[in-house]
């Protein structure tokens, strides 16, 4: 029956992960996917997590279904972290909010909902480069995907000229999908300033603005900072989509704990689009898992846990920063042809190296060192004990 299934590529960031496994070499590195990894190299399981499920076994909760748009008080609490406790559209009970697996579910609930209602043109711009699944989630989504300019190779920055005139270009009331905080891939985020000058242009022409938010409290250490573009946009009247995730700033990747809302203009609007988000969802995998969303909504719920997670994500993030200075320091001390100044610039989880595909395939099978193919790293994979020989064989790559 399946004679003609033609063989599909490995995905371009998990497929890392399948190389690094099957690699047998003890100095091995894997820089592929963005999960948290700790001073020595271990998954991190948070503090406020494992006490959160302490809790949790304390009160024997049974494992009924949850309803399809999940735990209320986890949906509630994740909107008030994301949008703000006295956001205006919260207090006026104008946000749709579901549950999702993850962040990935998120987006693609939202595509699906966008794509069966969104009354205009249902084409979505994503940045250039974006997050590599982005691309097949809003595809499958029925939605049509273009591109907006956003890294400037040239300068290893923002290019923010051309993001402006893209957008300018797109054609009124277009979707637009902006990255939150910490661009993924690249740790390019653009400042306050050209936030409110990209809000105003997706005003003038109308456009659908999609936020993405996988990365609250990993780019600076703090939750509000984090949250800056997507409070700002809410606060100028923009009726905002939204993708959140807890994958990493609670550590919670497997349990895939995430949300997904919308902004809409009145508390009736809000429970029809509601009662729509359910008939999306029904068909797609019936109602949400349990367990994560109890942890995250206990650690959001209770203050002390909230202060120790707080806490956690400033460790993780400082960590993170801290390899950033030692990976520019020992590329620098090693005279490594370049400019590498962007790694200490650049935030969030990953650094957008600039080391070619090539460059890339010779670290793999020389040094058992796993990156994307784009020349992505994820920070998190660094640490004490492999920054030396990870920086040393950077720099005979790009010596050639
Ligand atoms: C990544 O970009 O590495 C993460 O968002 C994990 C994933 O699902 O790709």
């Amino acid at each position: 029956v399946w004679s003609a299934v033609p063989a599909g590529p490995p995905d371009p960031i998990l497929g890392v992960t399948e190389a690094f496994k099957a690699d047998k070499d003890p100095r091995k590195i894997n820089l592929g996917v963005g999960a948290y990894r700790d001073e020595n190299g271990k998954p991190y399981v948070l503090n406020a997590v494992k006490k959160a499920e302490e809790i949790l076994v304390q009160q024997n909760p049974d494992k009924e279904y949850l309803p399809i748009t999940g735990l209320p008080e986890f949906t509630a609490s994740a909107a008030k972290l994301a949008y703000s406790a006295d956001s205006a559209p919260l207090k006026e009970g104008r946000v749709a909010v579901t549950q999702s697996i993850s962040g990935t579910g998120a987006l693609r609930i939202g595509g699906a909902f966008l794509g069966r209602f969104y009354p205009h043109v249902k084409t979505i711009y994503l940045p250039v480069p974006s997050w590599g699944n982005h691309t097949p989630v809003f595809r499958d989504s029925g939605l049509e995907v273009k591109g907006y300019r956003y890294f400037d190779k040239k300068t290893v920055g923002l290019d923010f000229e051309g993001l402006k005139e893209d957008l300018k270009a797109a054609p009124e009331k277009s979707i637009v999908l902006l990255h939150a905080c910490a661009h993924n891939p690249t740790g390019v985020d653009p400042t306050p300033e050209q936030w409110k000058e990209i809000s105003d242009i997706v005003k003038e022409k109308q456009l659908f603005p999609f936020f993405d938010m996988a990365y609250q409290g990993f780019a600076s250490g703090d939750t509000a900072r984090d949250a800056f573009a997507v409070r700002y946009f809410v606060e100028q009247g923009h009726q905002i989509a939204l993708a959140q995730s807890f994958a990493k700033n609670m550590g919670l990747y497997g349990e895939r704990v995430g949300a997904f809302s919308l902004v809409t203009s009145s508390p009736e609007e809000r429970a029809r689009v509601d009662s729509q988000l359910k008939i999306v969802i029904r068909p797609m995998y019936s109602n949400p898992p349990l367990h994560g969303a109890r942890i995250a909504s206990t650690i959001l719920r209770d203050e002390q846990l909230y202060r120790l997670w707080e806490g956690e994500v400033k460790h993780m993030a400082n960590r993170i920063i801290q390899m950033r200075d030692r990976l520019y320091d020992n590329l620098v001390g090693q005279n490594t042809p370049g400019e590498w100044s962007h790694i200490k610039k650049q935030i969030g989880m990953f650094s957008f190296t600039g080391l070619t595909q090539p460059q890339t395939k010779v670290l793999a099978e020389k040094a058992h060192i796993y990156m994307t193919a784009d020349g992505r790293i994820s920070m998190a994979g660094l640490n004490g004990n492999n920054i030396d020989y990870f920086a040393e064989s950077v720099s005979k790559a790009v010596k050639g």
